[in-house]
């Protein structure tokens, strides 16, 4: 098999980064790809940067020794911990990770007022912190850290009464304050964006980081002479380190949103 043909990892802490597999999947349709979720050990969110960096270089290295041609971190607090690392380690290898969608959403209107919802370990991050300050003249910047939020997605409950609550308390604060965007700023959220809407309602503007992400990394591939010439539809391999067929079906669904 010649390198151009070999697969796409793309790895999250879960079954989140499927939100970018999708966006992949549907610009490079003829790509091979290995889905590795670490639902075993998530949330990730809530455990140490080293942990967290730990976990990631070492399923990285997995997956370039089963022959990933590229790595999707499809994971926003995998990559604001690890990304630099394994770039740092493996300079010839296309590695593209994803970050929370702050400059469209602090940009696309007048000084809007926008929440940005992640992982506990994110909104800690320098990077983000960073990125927000940089656009703090031209919007209102709200972080909103959200513990158990993805673990809703992890067990497949996207519609639920509970996660319904839980929503309603995250956003109770801002009940009385016009809401104009919302970055989901963690790869699972995108699979509650309905319920999202439900609550703070339709004019709001959603953000998520998996469509310019998927974009990256087929520019990353082109320039490296690595786009897979095929004119068929590749295949998607999940994997999963809780190994459970429950998992896989749950990966299998999303992906193809039916749930
Ligand atoms: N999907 C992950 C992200 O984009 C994190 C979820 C977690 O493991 O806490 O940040």
């Amino acid at each position: 098999m010649s390198k151009k043909e070999n697969p796409i990892a793309v790895f999250d802490s879960g079954v989140g980064g499927i939100s970018v597999l999708r966006q992949l999947v549907r610009i490079m349709p003829n790509e091979n790809y290995i889905y590795y979720g670490d639902s075993l050990h998530a949330p990730y969110g809530t455990k140490t940067l080293e942990e967290v960096q730990r976990l990631t270089c070492e399923k990285a290295a997995e997956l370039f020794q089963q022959g990933a041609k590229g790595l999707v971190v499809a994971c926003n607090t995998a990559t604001s911990a690890a990304v630099r690392m394994l770039r740092e380690k493996y300079p010839e290898i296309p590695i593209v990770g994803i970050e929370p969608a702050v400059k469209p959403a602090a940009t696309f209107m007048e000084h809007p007022r926008v929440l940005v919802l992640a992982t506990p370990m994110t909104i800690r991050n320098e990077k983000l912190k960073h990125l927000m300050e940089r656009y703090q003249d031209q919007a209102e910047l709200i972080p909103v850290s959200c513990p158990g939020l993805m673990d809703f997605v992890e067990r497949g409950d996207l519609h639920s009464k509970e996660l319904r609550k839980y929503l309603t308390e995250l956003f109770y604060e801002f009940q009385d304050r016009q809401i104009d965007g919302v970055v989901l700023g963690c790869t699972h959220y995108p699979f509650v964006e309905t319920e999202i809407r439900e609550i703070l309602g339709d004019h709001v503007r959603i953000f998520d980081g998996g469509e310019g992400t998927a974009r990256e990394m087929r520019r990353r591939l082109a320039e490296a002479d690595l786009l897979n010439p095929a004119e068929e539809k590749g295949e998607v391999l999940y994997e999963n380190s809780e190994h459970s067929k429950e998992k896989l079906q749950l990966c299998k669904a999303l992906l193809e949103n039916q749930l």
